[in-house]
């Protein structure tokens, strides 16, 4: 069976990056193959500069705001996750497509089939699965105004600035889109028993491609 390339989603504050380790480090024993963690935006060398440029900048329209994501995938792509896959390890990445289609469409309304028009000539690879935490905003938001100690609205980032409003249309969008993905709903399930839930429809598919 070849490397997996598997990608995490969901809204902010929905625990994808405590998932990804604890996802990888199975993965890692199930396949026993390497498994490697990464992210978008910015998980590739020099990508932290176009990360903070596009979290910090809040003068840039929808369509520049959607190229920047592009642009940023492309260097991923390049520089992490084609050369993973190529050396046989898995990826799990945080955010991929599906995250431009939430929230630059769902989130910040530029229509969909151009969105979806435009990532398909950027001819990005296909992940093998794609998993989605499927969370309440206001649970999300309640999170994350803890972890920041924050009160009502972030002044953080670009995104997190625009507060609960944003938050509700992406995860509409997430949502609605849900049959396209290993989505578990965490609202009402412990760290642990979203993982187990996670591994157990993993495990799945991946039996299934093997026997294929
Ligand atoms: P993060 O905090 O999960 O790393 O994500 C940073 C923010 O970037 C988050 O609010 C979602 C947003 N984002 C998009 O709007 N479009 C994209 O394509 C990606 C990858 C992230």
């Amino acid at each position: 069976m070849k490397a997996l390339f598997i990608t995490l989603e969901g809204i902010d504050g929905s625990g994808k990056s405590t998932q990804a380790k604890r996802i990888a480090q199975w993965l890692e024993d199930f396949t026993g193959r390497r498994t490697i963690c990464t992210f978008e935006p910015g998980g590739w060398e020099g990508g932290k500069t176009l990360r903070e440029f596009i979290l910090g900048s809040k003068s840039y329209n929808a369509l520049s705001e959607l190229l920047l994501f592009l642009a940023d995938r492309s260097e991923h792509v390049e520089k992490i996750i084609m050369p993973a896959l190529n050396s046989g390890h898995n990826i799990i990445c945080e955010r991929y497509n599906d995250s431009t289609l939430a929230y630059q469409s769902g989130g910040h309304n530029l229509e969909i089939a151009h969105v979806k028009r435009i990532i398909t000539a950027c001819n990005f690879p296909e992940p093998d699965a794609k998993i989605l935490l499927d969370l309440t905003p206001e649970t999300a938001f309640e999170r994350m105004k803890s972890r920041k100690n924050l009160n009502d609205k972030f002044e953080n980032d670009k995104f997190e600035s625009e507060g609960l409003a944003l938050m509700k249309n992406v995860a509409k969008f997430y949502r609605d889109s849900s049959e396209n993905f290993i989505a578990v709903n965490c609202d009402k399930l412990s760290e642990h028993e979203v993982f187990n839930e996670i591994i157990s429809r993993l495990e799945a598919m991946i039996k299934q491609c093997q026997s294929r």
